[in-house]
């Protein structure tokens, strides 16, 4: 038997701290919160969690923004919590991938607190992206230093008291390391090792594509934000900084791992990630970007899989996260027929599921949640609603609690009597967990049935996959005695050969209704 590291075909869930469980009533998720359901994680049948950022934090960006990297928020517990975590967490079988955030710290990280009290080509200032701003159209009038937009509107540049103006990608509260300081470097190197020794088993690192700039810093004119020949993403400098981690994970036992989230415009250089002495995974945002089409998903799954089979790597799968529009909503559009996002969620899930490789599921997912999508405008929080000036809303309706129990808010998401972070709807009382643990036919009950049978198929599984024909508007493939069958069209279409061992919706007959995924066990006529 050889053994498969465990991360090459996990099933990955992904926890938003401030949004998935409070235990200490402020409104916000924390990491006792998420002890006190690790009972539930196991048994709906995953076998990891990412947490994105815990660490001290003021939240401009929900902490994307890191004040200490060595050290939880106080909103979301101590360190002696997060020690409790990953003991509980292994001991319940699972693993434990903690989000590494190196592109940018916050702007009260003391580092850039001192950039800001030295002058202008000091050491303190190296750590970040200072520049001065070139001559404006009138006498007086300065413009920032190229014209590098940032990722949530507006420029990417701010400038300071003293003239200089800093590189910003994300918002101004976010400024950009300077990964050409060898200080950056040794920092980062530390920090791995730091939650290394806490027995974390592995990273997600955040804007892993954007560590080096471009050193000329010349300007996009017009060019794609994040094309990987433009002067922003995918420099390649960054590779070192991954071999250099990659070393260090190899350090530890027990399989540590990376994954980093890599947007890029090209499968090849997806790859150069993927080398054998850099990253073990890189997020592929594929099936995320497709729209509700048979042919849109075989095209995007068959790329995916030809980007990293070069490298030996396992693709990744992922259909919502917390910086998109969850799934169910997403696939409500463009017909907007009543339940029709929530069916194709169901059936989509098998697909994600079937394909080879590890899936990532976003919290909430497993509750069939619905986008969030009539915030009070007070209550939006993303920097993206703000820096666009209120033109696009943002991340924050993917971001809404957890509703855990009872029939209004907080819906057991914090004590009683407590207003969660963000208001949550009236009509969820039926997507509680708790209501949907005791109903056969619940969206939870479908992801637990849907992760065991993964599991128990797990071992039987080729790497590969096999299309098989079919109708124009589904997907049939095999993987070894598995078939998955997705009818994205509205019409029934003849399943493929097999026994079904799990459908979306009820079969009529030997016919897959539309808008609906079934799982087979392949038979020997179906080779
Ligand atoms: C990543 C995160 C996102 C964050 C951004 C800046 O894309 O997933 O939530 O806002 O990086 O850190």
């Amino acid at each position: 038997m050889t053994l498969t590291p465990w991360w090459r075909d996990a099933v990955v869930y992904e926890v938003y701290v401030r949004s998935f469980a409070d235990s200490d009533g402020n409104g916000e998720g924390d990491l006792q919160g998420i002890r006190s359901r690790l009972g539930y994680l196991r048994d709906l049948g995953v076998d990891a969690l990412w947490l994105t950022p815990f660490y001290t934090s003021p939240l401009a960006d929900g902490g994307y923004d890191v004040a200490d990297y060595r050290d939880v928020d106080p909103r979301f517990g101590t360190l002696r919590d997060f020690d409790a975590l990953v003991a509980d967490v292994h001991a319940h079988g699972l693993r434990l991938i903690v989000d590494i955030v190196p592109n940018h710290s916050s702007d009260r990280h003391p580092w850039f607190r001192e950039a800001l009290a030295a002058p202008p080509g000091s050491p303190a200032r190296s750590r970040y992206i200072f520049r001065p701003g070139k001559p404006g159209e009138r006498p007086g009038e300065e413009r920032p230093p190229n014209d590098w937009p940032s990722a949530f509107g507006g420029p990417a540049w701010t400038r300071t008291d003293d003239g200089e103006w800093y590189l910003h990608l994300y918002a101004r509260e976010q400024p950009d390391f300077n990964w050409r300081n060898p200080e950056v470097r040794s920092e980062f190197e530390e920090i791995l090792r730091f939650w290394l020794d806490r027995g974390v088993d592995g990273f997600r690192i955040d804007v892993a594509a954007g560590l080096f700039k471009d050193a000329s810093f010349r300007d996009l004119g017009g060019q794609d934000r994040r094309a990987s020949d433009g002067p922003i993403y995918s420099r390649p400098e960054v590779h070192d900084v991954y071999r250099r981690w990659r070393r260090i994970l190899d350090e530890y036992d027990g399989d540590r791992m990376a994954i980093g989230e890599v947007w890029t415009d090209g499968p090849e250089d997806l790859a150069l990630y993927l080398r054998p002495d850099e990253l073990h995974q890189v997020f592929q945002f594929d099936l995320q970007l497709a729209s509700w089409s048979a042919t849109q998903f075989r095209d995007v799954a068959t790329a995916a899989m030809k980007a990293v089979a070069p490298t030996g790597a396992a693709p990744t799968w992922v259909l919502s996260s917390h910086d998109s529009i969850r799934h169910v909503t997403r696939y409500e559009r463009p017909e907007s027929v009543p339940g029709i996002g929530y069916a194709r969620a169901k059936a989509a899930l098998l697909m994600l599921l079937a394909l080879p490789g590890s899936a990532y599921l976003y919290q909430g997912e497993e509750l069939g949640l619905p986008e969030v999508l009539d915030l009070p405008d007070e209550a939006r929080q993303d920097p993206i609603w703000e820096r666009t000036n209120r033109r696009l809303a943002g991340r924050d309706g993917c971001r809404v609690p957890l509703p855990w129990a009872g029939t209004a808010e907080p819906y057991g998401f914090s004590p009683d009597g407590v207003r969660p972070w963000l208001p949550m709807p009236r009509d969820w009382a039926s997507r509680t967990a708790e209501a949907q643990a005791s109903d056969p036919s619940s969206m939870l009950a479908f992801y637990r049935e849907a992760l065991a049978l993964r599991r128990r198929m797990a071992n039987d599984l080729p790497d590969d996959l096999e299309w098989l024909d079919s109708p124009e508007t589904a997907v049939f493939f095999r993987r070894g005695p598995l078939t998955c069958a997705l009818n994205c069209g509205e019409n029934p279409v003849r399943l493929p050969p097999g026994t079904p061992l799990l459908t979306s919706t009820p079969l009529y007959g030997d016919l897959l209704p539309g808008n609906t995924g079934c799982l087979l066990e392949s038979g020997p006529t179906a080779a």
